[in-house]
């Protein structure tokens, strides 16, 4: 491991390191404020007292509850049929995406990431001896990822065996529509990838609709979700992929046995229940109301600034993502000699107390932006409002 920049998670460690000191206003870290549901801990403390699943470990799959409950939310949400027997319970979706390159890629071969994107999927491809290759886009959003360009990058790096998107998408908050997720599935089938799905923001979509790949084509489609935002739960570990590929979901399930043996078993079982809480859906939708309305506030406030400018509108997720303009490049200019989006959040953070993530860490196209999470306590959104707004 010679590369100390693949083991650092930026957003965490920025977040830990003012965590502890009063007066910051941390818009770091994508731990929703709103987390967990008071379903949650009923059934927590229900759990507890009978606590008779302690002394087992979990079916290798995870539990065909949890499963079950995980089939039945796809079927509601969208009217799609899931086979809970394809479904695998693992740590986090991102459990799901390092088992999914395991079984899906060797050693050496490429995943493709556009660029920009969430920067776990380089990090982690980096550490399993994968290779990470950039799909640009013409410009930020979905729609402009350009099937020509697809087909020079297979050229370019033709050892690519996935594609990896993450929809509603961290850091842009663009939503893929349906019309071009059939196009990129369609692409991988006709060209052997597979089209790796990350969701985890699927209860974000301020404009338009959701659609989980599975919709479009169960064919070398793997989807990737979790409870860590939807349910503000991130703690509890629980995440899962479907693949309908009996191999492929074998392999999935092997490497986990031998990386991690099982997943808690009573958080599967507090999962297995909020999951199936029939009242969480209207929760979750008033949270998604409330990140809306603070998108909709903080995208005034950046629309006044003179340092930013909010060139992509999110349809969804919890995420800012202005641009700095050349006033903005002025202030910072006295410590220019990192990119633009370091010596930015370098400058909120020591004069301003504000913590935020440098574009620098999503992709070489985006090194003039900053990434604001709007998904904070109340009184840090109100504060950072106003600070943002006296820039
Ligand atoms: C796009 C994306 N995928 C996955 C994760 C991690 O999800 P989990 O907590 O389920 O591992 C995050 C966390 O911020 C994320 O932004």
């Amino acid at each position: 491991m010679d590369d100390r920049e693949i083991i650092e998670y930026a957003s965490k460690s920025i977040s830990h390191s003012i965590r502890d000191i009063a007066g910051y206003v941390d818009l770091s870290f994508g731990e929703p404020w709103f987390g967990p549901p008071p379903f949650a801990q009923i059934a927590l403390q229900e759990l507890a007292e009978e606590a008779t699943c302690l002394n087992r470990y979990a079916p290798p799959f995870g539990s065909m509850q949890l499963r079950i409950a995980i089939a039945e939310r796809y079927r509601e949400l969208y009217s799609v049929h899931v086979d809970p027997e394809c479904v695998l319970v693992t740590h986090g979706a991102s459990g799901a995406f390092c088992l999914s390159i395991l079984a899906l890629t060797s050693p050496g071969d490429q995943v493709m990431i556009t660029d920009p994107t969430y920067m776990l999927y380089e990090r982690s491809s980096k550490i399993l001896g994968r290779e990470p290759v950039h799909i640009p886009r013409r410009q930020l959003d979905f729609a402009s990822i350009d099937i020509h360009d697809l087909d020079l990058a297979l050229q370019r790096y033709p050892r690519s065996k996935v594609l990896i998107i993450n929809s509603p998408e961290n850091p842009t908050g663009d939503v893929c529509s349906a019309e071009k997720l059939r196009e990129l599935v369609t692409w991988c089938q006709t060209n052997g990838i597979w089209l790796l799905h990350d969701e985890v923001y699927d209860s974000f979509v301020f404009d338009g609709r959701h659609v989980p790949a599975i919709e479009v084509s169960e064919e070398k489609v793997v989807m990737m979700n979790s409870c860590s935002k939807r349910y503000g739960m991130p703690g509890i570990r629980i995440g899962w992929l479907i693949v309908k590929d009996k191999k492929v979901l074998q392999e999935c399930s092997k490497i986990h046995d031998y990386c991690y043996f099982s997943v808690n078993v009573l958080a599967q079982e507090v999962a297995a229940r909020v999951i199936s809480e029939k009242t969480l859906p209207a929760w979750v939708s008033s949270q998604c109301d409330e990140i809306r309305m603070r998108t909709n506030r903080f995208t005034k406030v950046l629309n006044n600034s003179r340092m930013f400018e909010l060139d992509i509108v999110p349809k969804g997720a919890f995420f800012l993502f202005p641009r700095i303009t050349e006033e903005g490049k002025r202030r910072v200019e006295e410590s220019l000699s990192v990119s633009v989006s370091n010596a930015m959040a370098q400058y909120l953070k020591m004069e301003h107390k504000i913590a935020v993530v440098p574009g620098s860490v999503y992709g070489e196209h985006v090194k003039d932006r900053i990434r604001i999470v709007t998904a904070v306590a109340p009184s840090v959104f109100e504060e950072a409002i106003g600070r943002f707004a006296n820039l």
